[in-house]
């Protein structure tokens, strides 16, 4: 296996199957564009949709021009960026299309090559099978596998058997767009460029960690998806326990795409299992109801417009999950992992809250522990809430202030989107920010059990109503220890 990480922008070719779909227009295509403008982009790079929807390249550049364009902020380039795009039809069944791919690829086999699956989990092993029949798959080719991989470890087990029956560990990208946001990479600088955090990153100091991806969008048009999913499976597996290992992982010895991935892949090791009853205690799931959202009134889950009615399913899917975890070493023995996501919440929020404990002496009245707060979005930032003194003379009066990193504010580059930095990882080559084999197993081993009990059990998941803070148990979860999410606004 050739080493593809020279960390260089090659010409290449990507593949994008799933080429006209909702992940394709509204962050692939977009974020190709910014590395283009930016000049990120080999300039004899092209970009390859696949998709059944009969279009020529005129068609996909029109279709493109008409849905991505209006939705980025500067155009400048375009016509350039269209010129790459190319369309051709697949139905990974039927031998024929595989040839009109072979036509544009034939001949290129020096440049890197990029599989970008773009499309349901089931499909990935027939599209593998199909592009090596077809002859596509080269030495210098890589696959791109969309998250959530599976719905649960056998059938993720066997679809990374297909995908690796024709590519090399080496060769599998599995993106989680979550770790291509800014401060999520910040974290690991945060943690490990700077002193100070370290000694005090453990149970002696920390009382708790929450881990919040609150949205207030809900699911209209996508019941064929969620309801096979939930938001144990869409966010919980991947996004939220990906935060919690960046969190809770042992400083690694290099920054590079083995030591990190090994580091993370013992904190989901180390996650105590939450089996049988323990779910109930464990573990809150909800369904929103009718309500106001986004400033306007908004159906249930039940009642999105689709085209796919409600099922037996779509009863039991959760739109909300919360789950207490807890990894079982030595530096977090005893300190609780709140972990809650879920749809048609009051406010979008993304944040890890790292919750200090008391200090152990107070001479002061009403001291209250320290807080650090990564906000992921919206205004990425980091927050450390200190107490200070109020001005004045007479009695300490105490007031919790923040000290403030606003990254809009510090720095003026723009921040690019997950999507952009991710793509360019794997133009390079470089992996350190996908999800090994081991890491994405080794989360589904832990998500199973809670998935199980609450599929045997008959009990529906508890309606909230839309545009409120999830259901009553997630807020019981913390209460029964004294404890109460974070909802602050910050700046
Ligand atoms: C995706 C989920 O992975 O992440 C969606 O499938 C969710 O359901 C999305 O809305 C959230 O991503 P972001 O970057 O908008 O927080």
């Amino acid at each position: 296996m050739p080493d593809l990480s020279n960390g260089t922008a090659r010409p290449a070719d990507l593949i994008i199957f799933g080429g006209t779909g909702d992940l394709a227009m509204r962050k692939l295509l977009p974020a190709l564009f910014h590395s283009h403008r930016d000049g990120r982009l080999h300039p004899d790079s092209r970009v390859i949709a696949l998709s059944r929807g009969g279009l020529d390249d005129a068609d996909y550049r029109g279709k493109v021009d008409a849905e991505v364009r209006p939705a980025l902020s500067g155009g400048e380039g375009w016509d350039g960026f269209l010129r790459r795009l190319h369309h051709r039809t697949v139905d990974i069944a039927a031998p024929e299309g595989w040839r009109g791919v072979a036509g544009l690829l034939d001949g290129h086999e020096d440049r890197d090559r990029i599989f970008y699956l773009a499309s349901p989990p089931m499909t990935f092993g027939a599209f593998c099978r199909g592009a090596r029949e077809a002859g596509l798959v080269t030495p210098l080719s890589r696959v791109v596998l969309e998250k959530p991989l599976g719905r649960d470890l056998a059938s993720a087990q066997a679809i990374n058997d297909e995908v690796g029956a024709i590519f090399d560990e080496s060769q599998i990208f599995r993106i989680d767009h979550y770790l291509g946001k800014e401060t999520v990479q910040n974290l690991l600088v945060l943690r490990f460029a700077n002193a100070f955090l370290e000694p005090i990153w453990n149970s002696l100091w920390i009382d708790h960690v929450q881990i919040t991806v609150a949205e207030t969008v809900g699911t209209p048009g996508r019941r064929g998806y969620y309801d096979q999913a939930g938001a144990l499976r869409d966010m919980v597996q991947n996004h939220l326990l990906q935060l919690l290992c960046l969190v809770a992982m042992e400083p690694p010895s290099r920054n590079d795409r083995e030591a990190v991935r090994d580091e993370k892949v013992k904190v989901l090791q180390s996650l105590r299992p939450i089996v049988g009853s323990e779910v109930d205690r464990f573990t809150v799931r909800g369904q929103y109801t009718a309500g106001r959202a986004d400033a306007a009134e908004v159906p249930g889950y039940l009642d999105e417009p689709d085209k796919n009615q409600p099922t037996a399913e779509s009863l039991r899917v959760e739109t909300f999950a919360a789950v207490r975890a807890e990894v079982r070493n030595w530096r977090w023995a005893g300190v609780p992992f709140y972990l809650r996501s879920g749809k048609r919440l009051p406010a979008r929020r993304s944040e890890i809250v790292v919750q200090f404990k008391d200090v152990p002496h107070s001479i002061f009245p009403g001291a209250s522990p320290n807080r650090l707060v990564l906000r992921l979005q919206p205004s990425e930032g980091i927050h450390l809430r200190l107490m200070a003194k109020e001005p004045g003379a007479g009695d300490v009066v105490l007031r919790p202030v923040p000290l403030s990193l606003s990254f809009a504010d510090t720095f003026s580059a723009r921040v690019p989107d997950a999507y952009e930095r991710l793509l360019m990882d794997v133009m390079s080559g470089n992996p350190t920010l996908f999800m090994r084999r081991d890491e994405v197993e080794a989360a589904w081993r832990w998500i199973d059990p809670i998935m199980d009990h609450w599929n045997g059990s008959g009990m529906l998941p508890e309606p909230y109503p839309a545009g409120t803070a999830g259901p009553a148990g997630a807020h019981e979860l913390l209460a029964r220890s004294d404890r109460a999410w974070h909802e602050e606004d910050l700046p």
